[in-house]
């Protein structure tokens, strides 16, 4: 057995749903999982998001014991792009549930909010640490594009990418 193989078969099976996050019922459990996974923490934007446009603030939890793996945190028209843009904050699955396909069905849910309840988004953004492989490799799987080089972007003085998707491409539409 390859290692891809060994990978697979040890994929634990979770039944999952996929909701908006409530506050501040949620909070724990979500800070839990961004101060785990993510370098910055965006606690702070909770309550804020989850007020704005709640549909674009999407939690992926165990239907069996509900508890919470994983997240999404996506602004709409944020200040620092141009109109008709969303722009993810964070995304993460609990690091003991990675490969499932919880990032996968939290981008799918985002996207299909962004289709059907804000239908002047044209574009999802994200930032990604220039390293950051593994997040790489999860957004190129959907059809995102490297659209900026950010020398420095972040406070430590890390470089970022800046990728972008069509919300018509990822539904493969024209
Ligand atoms: C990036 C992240 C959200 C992906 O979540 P996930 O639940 O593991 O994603 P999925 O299971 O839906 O993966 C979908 C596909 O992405 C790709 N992918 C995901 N992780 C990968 C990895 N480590 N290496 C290579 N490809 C990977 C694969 O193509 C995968 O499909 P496959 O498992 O059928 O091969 C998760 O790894 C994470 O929380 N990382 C830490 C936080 C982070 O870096 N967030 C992004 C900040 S910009």
């Amino acid at each position: 057995m390859d290692a891809d193989e060994l990978h697979y078969s040890k994929r634990k099976k979770v039944s999952l749903i996929y909701r908006e996050y409530v506050h501040p019922k949620d909070y724990a459990d979500v800070s839990n999982i961004n101060s785990s996974a993510l370098i910055v923490s965006f606690t702070y934007l909770y309550e804020e998001f989850h007020k704005k446009n709640s549909d674009l603030f999407i939690v992926a939890e165990n239907e069996v014991n509900n508890k919470i793996l994983g997240f999404i945190l996506v602004e709409k028209n944020p200040k620092s792009l141009k109109k008709g843009t969303a722009l993810i904050y964070g995304i993460a699955s609990h690091p003991g549930y990675k490969r499932l396909g919880i990032g996968s069905g939290l981008i799918r849910n985002v996207m299909v909010n962004l289709r059907y309840n804000h239908p002047k988004i044209k574009h999802l953004y994200l930032h990604v640490q220039e390293t950051n492989e593994e997040a790489l490799n999860f957004y190129f799987k959907f059809g995102f594009k490297k659209v900026k080089f950010l020398k420095d972007f972040y406070s430590w003085g890390e470089n970022a990418h800046q990728l972008a998707l069509s919300i018509a491409d990822y539904f493969g539409e024209d």
